[in-house]
């Protein structure tokens, strides 16, 4: 049966073209000729060229760069903001896919979901009025402040098999549970889907997980990802793509495979994806999307949500799930992996307090229909023996129709019955937006169900561990309040004396009767038309967010060349995305882009000296020091309108996709970065917004070139006159007068050439719709 049906659906945006996409796909197969895995197949199909896109075939995975057309954008609080102030500064009136913004980052638990939720709008009110705002100007899905965690939200509205979709939060992956390709990316890859720019992704590898046997008892698929980063580390999924298959997929729950998906992150997958199955058919229909399922099954029996007979995996993983026992990863890291069994022994070697702190569940990870009736189960069974939970005990719905169904069943009021605090839809503690009360600055364990447990990210105390778990397993244990507890062969003493054991939990993955869906002001109408006459709201003076003024195209006096840029320092070793652009109280500034460049390289090493933020200004007068930090020397270089660059190590920019860290220098005034390498993305995030990117051809001339020393192009106008193979030396004038050239290498393509000579590539956008 098909439910949930008073939710308001345009399902023309929310169907997959699979015709389309079945059609892209044959053209591919005609190059490829070969067997493909179902993340080929979805990726290939998307291709924004599927004739020339592979070239004539070849090697492709790890190698190639593909142009891709996702099918849409979700945007989560926090990031949307630079996301929009860059999709307004390209002048567009509406967004070229259909997108949505949920309000979930920023809402801070304490007491309790209502006041919680009141207070967390009042004090963000201009950022959600801002999102609001832009999101009604150019048609944006809007969810406001309440209606739930983004991922949940994709999963129960827009996820679809065989999509592509892009999501500026790392947990995007999420949506793979239902068998599509969610990708988490940086503000500016989601401005490209938003503007119809091909949005470029390095071909991923594909590691094949081959699932057979069933679980049992209490394990669930948070055992198997817990297991599974366990034994591929935080790094091992690393520009690849996770794809499982086999019998055991078709065993588990559509929700349940997007808690694997989620996961996947933790050992940094580009993402995770499953084999459609009957399962999410159903998960579709219970969510009120009967007509998506009918398409998928069509799709499904033409063979395109599946891999072909005989695909090849770069890596197979085999997985019998019959073996996998409850898991325990942490803390500090997710991948550092105890069975359950041996969960005691490991807490007393380490020589940590048998203390359990607080219990906390659900998430974007673990908040479905099936993880909230396992854990009502082991409520039940308490509260028939009288016990309630002995530590503060925690959950966080992903959604509004979760709450309001875990309500209307009776979940939420078992759940309180033994003790538990329902919180709002919100990210709220995993997130750290958690006003803990206790335990300030002291060791103490924590058990969750949520999906990362670096320092301080639920509590902001440094020596709070983090311990993940299943939600059974988390809920059992706080009934307990001990770390060495196993609820799988364990009993508790109860009043009387007596012992008590809790049998297995049993669920329910989807509501008999179909979910509710709760407050229904809180979903947006469905890919609303756009208001092109709404005023976009930003407060005057307001210290968080601020419109985007345009960079100015260095060549827009008709010179080919770029003018004599002072070289302001030459970074040593490693320089990530975090070094440039620090994250921690500066994500408070993330839609200000004046306030948050205060943190330029502050963390970078000064190869000259070997200090971390010292940067030196040769030319300081009157009351200026010649040292100062590195922000304040970008920023006098830029109140002398001297357009400055930056000489840099080996893989500049690793790290992350955060867009910050190109749009800071460049404003401030960074026309050109030299690098010995540069992180791909980092480095096409440079060139979207009008920096130069240069590789040294010979990497000792790195340490030839100082700062104060001025450089200039010669042979960019061959490039900017569209010969790609053009080969540009930087003439450098050191502090002493010598002169001499350096050879260099360029990576740019024929579009990053006009980006570069517009300015930015929104520059580019804009002056092609004028
Ligand atoms: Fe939010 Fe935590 Fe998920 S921050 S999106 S609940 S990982």
């Amino acid at each position: 049966a098909t439910h949930a049906s008073t939710i308001p659906r345009n399902y023309a945006s929310i169907t997959p073209p699979y015709p389309t996409l079945i059609r892209n796909l044959e053209q591919v197969r005609d190059v490829l000729k070969r067997p493909l895995t179902l993340a080929e197949k979805v990726l290939y199909s998307h291709l924004h060229d599927p004739d020339k896109g592979l070239g004539n075939g070849g090697r492709i995975r790890g190698e190639a760069y593909l142009q891709l057309k996702p099918e849409r954008v979700a945007m989560q609080d926090a990031s949307a903001q630079m996301a929009l102030l860059q999709f307004m500064s390209a002048g567009l009136t509406r967004c070229a896919v259909p997108t949505s913004i949920h309000c979930d980052h920023l809402i801070q638990a304490s007491e309790g979901a209502k006041a919680d939720l009141e207070r967390s709008i009042v004090s963000n009110q201009e950022v959600f009025e801002f999102l609001e705002s832009a999101a009604r100007k150019y048609g944006i899905e809007f969810w406001r402040p309440g209606s739930g965690i983004i991922h949940q939200i994709v999963l129960e509205n827009y996820a679809a098999p065989g999509m592509l979709m892009l999501g500026t939060d790392s947990h995007t992956p999420n949506a793979g549970g239902l068998g599509m390709l969610a990708i988490g990316v940086g503000g500016a890859d989601a401005v490209d889907a938003m503007t119809g720019t091909p949005w470029e992704l390095k071909a991923p590898q594909i590691v094949g997980v081959h699932l057979t046997g069933n679980l049992s008892g209490w394990a669930t698929t948070k055992d198997l990802i817990l297991h599974l980063a366990g034994k591929l580390t935080v790094r091992g999924g690393t520009g690849r793509i996770i794809e499982y298959f086999g019998p055991g997929v078709h065993s588990q729950s559509c929700t349940g495979l997007a808690t694997i998906a989620n996961m996947g992150a933790e050992v940094g997958a580009t993402t995770s994806t499953f084999p459609y199955t009957s399962n999410m058919q159903s998960y579709l229909r219970s969510t009120g999307r009967g007509p998506v399922a009918r398409a998928a099954d069509e799709a499904a029996a033409q063979g395109f949500l599946s891999a072909d007979e005989g695909a090849e995996y770069d890596e197979v993983i085999e997985i019998n799930l019959s073996d996998l026992e409850p898991t325990i990863n942490g803390p500090f890291t997710p991948d550092l992996a105890t069975p359950l069994s041996k969960f005691g022994a490991f807490v007393t070697e380490q020589g940590w307090k048998d203390e359990l702190s607080a219990g906390l569940i659900g998430s974007c990870t673990n908040s479905s229909y099936e993880d909230m009736t396992r854990v009502a189960d082991l409520a039940r069974q308490a509260k028939a023996v009288g016990l309630t939970t002995k530590i503060p005990f925690l959950c966080t719905p992903g959604s509004e129709q979760i709450r309001a169904t875990m309500e209307r069943d009776n979940v939420t009021s078992t759940l309180e019955d033994v003790g538990a605090v329902v919180l709002a839809n919100a990210c709220g503690p995993c997130i750290g937006q958690w006003k803990r009360e206790d335990k300030k600055g002291e060791e103490n364990a924590i058990l969750t169900s949520f999906n990362r447990n670096f320092k301080s990210r639920n509590d902001g105390n440094r020596y709070t561990m983090n311990f993940l778990a299943s939600p059974t397993i988390v809920t059992a244990m706080a009934f307990s309040g001990s770390l060495s507890f196993n609820p799988m062969t364990d009993s508790l003493t109860l009043e009387s004396g007596k012992p008590f054991k809790f049998s297995p939990p049993s669920g329910q993955d989807l509501p008999s009767t179909g979910f509710t869906p709760g407050n229904t002001s809180f979903y947006p109408v469905p890919t609303p038309e756009p208001q092109p006459d709404t005023e976009i709201i930003i407060k005057k003076n307001s210290q968080r967010l601020e419109l985007l003024e345009p960079f100015t195209s260095p060549f827009s006096h008709g010179n080919l060349e770029l003018p004599p840029l002072k070289i302001l320092m030459r970074v040593r070793g490693k320089c990530t995305t975090d070094h440039i652009s620090a994250a921690g109280p500066w994500l408070k500034y993330k839609g200000h882009l004046t306030n948050i460049s205060e943190n330029l390289l502050i963390t970078a090493v000064n190869d000259e000296g070997g200090d971390v933020n010292v940067a030196f200004d040769h030319e300081a007068s009157g009351d200026a020091t010649k040292t100062d930090t590195i922000p304040n020397v970008a920023k006098r270089l830029k109140a002398r309108n001297q357009p400055w660059a930056l000489v840099v190590d080996d893989n500049y920019g690793e790290g992350s996709a955060r867009e910050h860290a190109a749009l800071q220098p460049r404003f401030y005034g960074c026309n050109l970065i030299i690098a010995r390498s540069f992180a791909r993305i980092h480095e096409t995030n440079l060139k979207k917004q009008g920096v130069l990117p240069l590789w040294f051809a010979d990497k000792v001339d790195y340490s030839r070139i100082s700062s104060g020393d001025v450089v200039e192009t010669v042979g960019l106008a061959d490039l900017l006159e569209g010969r790609p193979d053009a080969i540009i030396r930087l003439k450098v004038t050191n502090r002493e007068g010598e002169i001499f050239e350096i050879p260099t290498k360029h990576t740019m393509s024929m579009d990053q050439i006009k980006w570069l000579r517009a300015g930015s590539a929104l520059n580019y956008i804009r002056s092609q719709i004028q």
